[in-house]
C-alpha cells in the first residue's frame, strides 16, 4: 500500500463509468471510519483535508494517521488537499507529504486563476503530485468563506479548453449548480443541476476527468435523527443520488462529500448521550460516531458512486 496520486484512479474511473469519492477528514475516527468502508468495499479512496481540517488537527497529525489507516488496511490512499486558497498552502502540503492538491482559484478573474493554477502545477507535478483546478464557483459554506447565491456563478464551458491547456491542470473542478454544506436548494423547489453543462464540458475535454463538489446528499434520516435528539436544522437539502449516479456515469471521477459525515457523526453523537446521559467516556459515543460515517461512505460506494469493488 501505498499514498498515490489522482492519474490512475481517474484513468480507470472515466473509463469503466464510475466516481471515486473523496471524503473530507478531521480525526482519527473520520478516518477509521472512511478506510474500513473502502476496505471493506473494495473500493479506490480519495482523504481530503481543508485548510480548516489542517488548523484544527495539524498536518503532520492527519499524514500519520492516513500512514496509519493505509498499514491498517492495506489501501492505497490519495492525499489531497482541498480548496488550495494560494499558492503556498499547497506547496506546504506538496512539501509535507500529499500526492494531490486542488487549487481553486474560482474567485480569482480569468487571467488570475490561470496563473495561480499553473504556478502549483509546475512546482507539483516536479514531485508527481496530481492538481485539481475549479472553473466556476459553487456558492456555500467553506471554511470563513461564504458565498451567496448570488454571487455563485456556473461554469462556462467555452473557457474549460483554455484553461486546461494553459494551465497543465490534472483534473477540474466545475460549477453546475450544487453548493457546499447541508442547505443547497431552497425549500419547496425541485432539485436541479446543469447537465446541459456537464455535457459540453464533456464534449471539449474527452477523457478529462471532472470534479463534483458540494455533493452531499443530506441524508435525511441524519437530519431527523439530529432534530429528534436536540438539534434543529431547518430543510435542509442536498443533492439527489440519482443525480450522483448521473453524474458519475459521465466525466465526473471524483465526487467530494463532506456535510454528510457531518452529519451522520453528529447524529450518533446526539443520538448516545440522548440514550446514556450518564456518560462522560468519549469512546462510548466516538465508537458508534465512527460506525456511522462507515455506514454512510460504504452506501455512497455501492450505491452512488458505482466504485465498489474497482480497487
Ligand atoms: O468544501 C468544504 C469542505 O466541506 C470542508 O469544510 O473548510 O469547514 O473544513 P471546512
Ligand atoms: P458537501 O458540503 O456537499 O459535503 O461538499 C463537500 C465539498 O465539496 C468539499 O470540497
Ligand atoms: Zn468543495
Amino acid at each position: 500500500m501505498a499514498l498515490v496520486n489522482t492519474s490512475e484512479m481517474f484513468k480507470k474511473a472515466y473509463a469503466e463509468g464510475y466516481a471515486v469519492g473523496a471524503f473530507n477528514v478531521n480525526n482519527m475516527e473520520i478516518i477509521q471510519g472512511i478506510t474500513e468502508a473502502a476496505a471493506e468495499t473494495n473500493s479506490p479512496l480519495i482523504l481530503q483535508v481543508s485548510a480548516g481540517a489542517r488548523r484544527y488537527a495539524k498536518h503532520v497529525y492527519l499524514v500519520k494517521l492516513v500512514e496509519a489507516a493505509m498499514a491498517d488496511t492495506g489501501l492505497d490512499i490519495a492525499l489531497h488537499l482541498d480548496h488550495g486558497e494560494d499558492f503556498e498552502i499547497c506547496k506546504a502540503c506538496i512539501d509535507g507529504g500529499f500526492s494531490s492538491v486542488m487549487i481553486d482559484g474560482s474567485k480569482h478573474s480569468f487571467e488570475e486563476n490561470i496563473a495561480m493554477t499553473k504556478q502549483v502545477v509546475d512546482y507539483a507535478h516536479q514531485f508527481g503530485v496530481t492538481v485539481e483546478g475549479e472553473l466556476g464557483r459553487l456558492a456555500g459554506v467553506e471554511d470563513d468563506v461564504n458565498v451567496s447565491a448570488a454571487d455563485s456563478s456556473y461554469t462556462d464551458p467555452a473557457q474549460v479548453e483554455e484553461f486546461v491547456s494553459r494551465t497543465g491542470v490534472d483534473s477540474l473542478a466545475i460549477a453546475i449548480g450544487t453548493s457546499h454544506g447541508a442547505y443547497k436548494f431552497k425549500p419547496g423547489t425541485k432539485p436541479q443541476l446543469r447537465f446541459d453543462i456537464l455535457a459540453e464540458v464533456e464534449r471539449r475535454l474527452p477523457g478529462f476527468p471532472i470534479v463534483l463538489h458540494g455533493a452531499s446528499s443530506v441524508m435525511q434520516e441524519y437530519v431527523a435523527k439530529v432534530n429528534q435528539y436536540g438539534g434543529s436544522m431547518p430543510d435542509a437539502i442536498g443533492v439527489p443520488e440519482d443525480m450522483l449516479r448521473q453524474a458519475a456515469k459521465m466525466a465526473v471521477c471524483k465526487i467530494n462529500i463532506d456535510s454528510d459525515l457531518r452529519l451522520a457523526l453528529t447524529a450518533a453523537v446526539r443520538e448516545h448521550l440522548a440514550n446514556h446521559p450518564e456518560d462522560f467516556d468519549p469512546r462510548q459515543y466516538l465508537k458508534p460516531a465512527r460506525e456511522a460515517i462507515k455506514e454512510v461512505v460504504a452506501h455512497k460506494m455501492i450505491h452512488v458512486l458505482g466504485c465498489a469493488g474497482k480497487r
